[in-house]
């Protein structure tokens, strides 16, 4: 195994190359990723586009045996909703989601905001049959058009396979995760997008530095000295996914900051889409910034908060368009 080369102050600076070569892969990755191949030689023999959503925060363990970890804020809303979103507009979806984080369709009955067993009613037993064999549980008149609506859609979406999903809790899952199956992607050329939702933990602790056992407290403070999680963004574009269509996320608390960091994104990684989020009011705003030659370019997505609308469909409306352009660019016309 290779090893990261070591700085003067004795963090160390991982590329993507060294993390690979140092961290173990997850015991899981091989069969996810053999799963995951036929979803995507299936839907690429049909000629359909296919999107990879990432959604949910990664965890840093602080131990082998873990019992304390770091986690990074998201429910995982904006990758539930926008694969929703894709595969109403006909894209096949590998959902790559931190576990037990909102999925789609189910969101619509999470158990904090919007409990499945609220809806549900006990109707009373008749005279005859005993009180628990006879009781019948139906669903509140006033909630059934929209649980049809959204069970109609979920069956259907199982019913022709276009929904797959795999999931991670760890930075080192995501990673690996995330580069088997952009490099599985890499036979869908430009029909492949890659929506990255998920929120990213930033540094880690190497495996090679971490605790075996319970860290024990008693003995003051603890001091922690982790490395930073090396950015795979630009790998993706230049070797693990080079024709497919990226989009990244850009998560800020400071409204100023939000268009220069994205803009440097974008010249740093030379993806194609940097969607930027403030925390705050991610759920009604958003801008939507690109690259073309020295040009940069952004686009403001807006909705009211009073609107019973989804700011994910403007977004995913908008991105498919974008998506159907650069798959038309890169067909060679004879
Ligand atoms: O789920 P919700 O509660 O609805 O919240 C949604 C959200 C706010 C989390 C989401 O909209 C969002 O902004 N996600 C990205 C947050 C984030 O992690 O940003 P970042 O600055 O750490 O990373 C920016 C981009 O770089 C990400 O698209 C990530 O894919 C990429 N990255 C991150 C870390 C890393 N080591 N390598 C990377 O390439």
């Amino acid at each position: 195994m290779a090893t990261a080369p070591p700085l003067v102050d004795g963090t160390t600076v991982f590329s993507a190359e060294s993390y690979f070569a140092t961290q173990p892969p997850p015991t899981s990755l091989q069969l996810d990723v053999e799963n995951v191949s036929g979803f995507i030689k299936r839907h690429a023999a049909s000629g359909r586009n296919v999107v990879l959503v990432t959604s949910g925060g990664t965890t840093v363990p602080l131990e082998l045996n873990v019992v304390r970890f770091l986690d990074n804020f998201s429910a995982g809303t904006r990758g539930a909703t926008s694969a929703e979103y894709f595969l109403k507009s006909g894209y096949a979806v590998i959902f790559m989601h931190r576990q037990f984080s909102l999925q789609p369709f189910s969101r619509h009955y999470s158990h904090s905001t919007n409990p499945f067993l609220d809806f549900l009613e006990i109707e009373p037993p008749t005279s005859s049959a005993t009180a628990s064999a006879g009781a019948q549980i139906r669903i509140q008149p006033e909630s059934h058009a929209e649980l049809l609506s959204v069970l109609s859609a979920y069956k259907d979406v199982h019913a022709q396979g276009l929904l797959h999903t795999l999931t991670f809790v760890t930075v080192n899952d995501y990673l690996w995760l995330l580069r088997a199956i952009s490099q599985e992607m890499g036979v869908l050329g430009r029909r492949g997008m890659y929506y990255l939702a998920a929120a990213v933990s930033d540094f880690f602790l190497p495996r090679q530095k971490m605790s075996e056992h319970k860290i024990q407290s008693g003995k003051g403070s603890l001091h922690i000295e982790m490395d930073q999680v090396p950015k795979v963004l630009k790998p993706m574009v230049e070797e693990w996914a080079r024709e497919g269509y990226i989009v990244s996320f850009k998560l800020e608390t400071d409204l100023n900051l939000l268009i220069p960091k994205a803009r440097q994104a974008l010249e740093r990684y030379g993806h194609q889409v940097v969607i930027g989020n403030d925390l705050h009011h991610r759920k009604y705003r958003v801008v939507l910034g690109k690259k073309g030659g020295a040009e940069y370019t952004e686009t403001w997505i807006e909705t009211s908060p009073t609107a019973h609308t989804e700011i994910e469909e403007e977004i995913i409306r908008e991105l498919m368009w974008r998506h159907q352009k650069w798959i038309e660019k890169g067909v060679v016309k004879s």
